[in-house]
């Protein structure tokens, strides 16, 4: 039986090993956390709970990962609309490297829900809702900074 960290690392190998996303651990993200140890948890998160409830959990955690596809700072970014543009932005890079189904481009352009730039515009795939969850729990947590030793001893500290 494979581990279930290993399950996570073989559905998503070749997405980790991209120079795009490597990239991500220079940028940071929430607080003092960089981008990679953002989507990282958020996708290993997603891959639990999709396997938990028996959704689509290797497709899912791909999107995942591929959320916040972006670099630039946005607390200093003088880019209007950061919540609303940053999804459209990711998704756009995603697409450049990878070929998306309607529901991953779903998941990345309606993570932010209800914050996106057509808010009538209601999820249609559960794994999105989701990855909006999850996204906004593991937000949460590198805002207050204090679960990082239990998500790390979750983890394994696989991803820091
Ligand atoms: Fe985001
Ligand atoms: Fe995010």
């Amino acid at each position: 039986m494979m581990s279930d960290k290993r399950k996570f690392i073989a559905a998503v190998a070749d997405i980790i090993r991209m120079p795009q996303v490597r990239r991500l651990r220079k940028t940071i993200h929430h607080h003092r956390f960089n981008r990679y140890y953002h989507v990282m948890h958020v996708a290993y998160m997603v891959f639990m709970l999709c396997r938990y409830l028996k959704y689509d959990w290797r497709n899912a955690a791909r999107a995942a990962l591929l959320h916040d596809l972006f670099y630039f700072d946005w607390r200093n970014s003088r880019l209007k609309g950061y919540p609303w543009m940053h999804p459209v932005i990711a998704l756009k890079r995603a697409r450049r490297h990878f070929t998306l189904s309607a529901m991953q481009m779903e998941m990345i352009e309606l993570h932010m829900w209800p914050i996106h730039a057509d808010p009538v515009r209601m999820p249609r795939y559960a794994e999105t809702w989701v990855l909006i969850v999850c996204d906004k729990i593991q937000t949460f947590c590198e805002y207050i900074d204090i679960p990082v030793r239990f998500i790390r001893r979750l983890t394994g500290g696989l991803f820091h």
